[in-house]
């Protein structure tokens, strides 16, 4: 928090947001119900959020995933946990629809085409009404809250939000990458979308590119509405003025340390050094998501078998890939996909006497058991075709670090995370030949260039982790709330 505070300086000071409650606005509710009870759902976004909950108070508004009984709290957690329930054809619709089959691939460059439906949009302005109305509730009983809006799911509710709340400081962050204004434009609801986002103070994003190409839709796409773009700034007709920022989401990096210096993890790496003896182990972690380049990494690992037959014997690549959305077509088909490439790969080149070189984990990990599989990885392959930011590359190098290890981070050019991971072996996963020898070369590296590049990227990821990442968006909303307040009520007087 120090170091935010010197960006603002001490005129701003007093709307600093250490102890302000927060109203949390996600698609979902950070809990779900597992083997032992409610717990802590996976995912980016609420691991990074967590450290909100924890160290706040406040609600979080958010849909229920159909779970019913859901507790008011969590243990350890100040913040109020607000569940909204949807029907089937609101889950239909704005979840699997608007949200999954339009926007996501729109905001991810069209690597799926999206689709537009009249129905899907109805229902996403809807929903959005009823997160809107839901948050409004729960800032009615937090007095002075920070409302905090996250991702694509819920575009609209900065505007909804802003409508009955003037003077409320409204963030919203994406998780995701927002596209050049060319692709955004094919969006039958564009307007809608950026006025709905501009009902925020400030609009964050992952990365510089995202922020401008953001700036650049509202400013081609609103042109004649009068709204104005000022550098990093838009200003809108009714004198509001909306920041844009560019802030890099990250890890507890501290947590991930602990994960992996933990007792219990000895056991894990002990059966999973025996398991994969004698072999160079590749691994890819991922939601099966088709922006993650899985089929690509699979072509990549097949080639290097096809031109290296000791490899057949000498290598394994492991692919552990959660379970997502597996109600939209393109995710079932991305599955089957997936799974044939890997029945072909160990077809062609399971040596006879000896193990496969493909294995595959279709089904989530606990954090504790992912730093055991971080820590006996000798690579991890993170190849996106785009990716907003990725968060499991930079688990890797912080468990890689605390146990000493040299394994080596293989990271995609088209992710977020790659401005700020220079010294991973960077890929074009597109070029899936040149990924291939990227890998190759990436494993013959002297053991201490690939150490001092982990050392220097875990070293980074400390100092850039998850609180920095909180203080400084809740900082920024409170000080631009608070200025906007003052800028209103200048312009009432006047
Ligand atoms: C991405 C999105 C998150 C989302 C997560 C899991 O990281 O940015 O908002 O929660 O995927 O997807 P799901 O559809 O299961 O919530």
């Amino acid at each position: 928090m120090a170091e935010t505070r010197t960006r603002y300086g001490d005129a701003v000071t007093e709307h600093l947001a250490d102890d302000r409650p927060v109203v949390a606005v996600a698609n979902r509710l950070p809990v779900q119900h597992g083997d032992d009870g409610w717990e802590l759902s996976p995912g980016g976004l609420v691991t990074a959020l967590r450290p909100v909950m924890s160290t706040h108070s406040g609600a979080w508004v958010g849909w229920d995933g159909g779970a019913k009984g859901m507790p008011a709290t969590l243990p350890d957690m100040d913040v109020r946990l607000v569940p909204i329930g949807l029907s089937a054809t609101q889950i239909r619709n704005y979840y699997h629809g608007f949200a999954n089959a339009t926007l996501w691939p729109l905001l991810h460059d069209a690597i799926e085409k999206p689709r537009f439906e009249r129905a899907w949009w109805y229902s996403y302005r809807d929903v959005n009404a009823i997160f809107a109305d839901r948050a409004l509730a729960a800032l009615a009983e937090e007095p002075g809250a920070i409302t905090w809006v996250h991702d694509y799911h819920l575009m609209l509710v900065p505007q909804l939000i802003r409508g009955r709340r003037p003077d409320q400081p409204i963030g919203f962050f994406l998780h995701v990458p927002w596209p050049s204004p060319d692709l955004f434009a094919r969006l039958p609801w564009r307007e809608q979308i950026l006025a709905g986002l501009l009902g925020a103070d400030v609009v964050s994003f992952h990365t510089e590119r995202y922020r401008s190409n953001f700036v650049r839709a509202c400013a081609r796409l609103l042109a004649g509405s009068g709204i104005e773009v000022r550098g990093t700034e838009i200003m809108l007709p009714d004198g509001r003025v909306v920041a844009t920022t560019a802030s890099p989401i990250s890890i507890d990096a501290a947590e991930f340390t602990q994960n992996a210096t933990a007792p219990g993890i000895d056991a894990d790496i002990e059966a999973l050094a025996e398991q994969f003896a004698g072999r160079t182990l590749l691994l890819g972690v991922d939601r099966l998501d088709y922006t993650k380049g899985i089929v690509e990494r699979l072509l990549a690992v097949e080639m290097m078998l096809e031109r290296n037959p000791e490899y057949r014997t000498s290598l394994a690549f492991l692919q552990i890939a959660m379970p997502s959305r597996d109600n939209v077509r393109e995710y079932r088909h991305l599955r089957a996909t997936v799974e044939q490439h890997i029945g072909r790969i160990n077809g062609r080149f399971t040596e006879p006497g000896n193990d496969v070189p493909v294995h595959y984990l279709y089904r989530g990990l606990s954090q504790q058991h992912l730093a055991a599989y971080y820590a006996v990885a000798d690579a991890l392959l993170v190849t996106p075709l785009i990716d907003g930011m990725n968060l499991v590359c930079k688990e890797y190098v912080i468990v890689q670090d605390a146990r000493d290890e040299n394994g080596i981070l293989v990271l995609s050019e088209f992710t977020g995370a790659t401005g700020e991971l220079p010294q991973a072996i960077l890929c074009n996963p597109f070029d899936v030949e040149g990924l291939s020898y990227r890998i190759e070369n990436g494993l013959g590296l002297p053991a201490e260039i690939r150490r001092a590049a982990i050392s220097e990227m875990a070293a980074y990821v400390r100092k850039h982790d998850v609180h920095r990442w909180v203080a400084e968006q809740l900082t920024e909303i409170a000080t631009r709330g608070a200025k906007a307040a003052a800028a209103a009520a200048a312009r009432e007087a006047g």
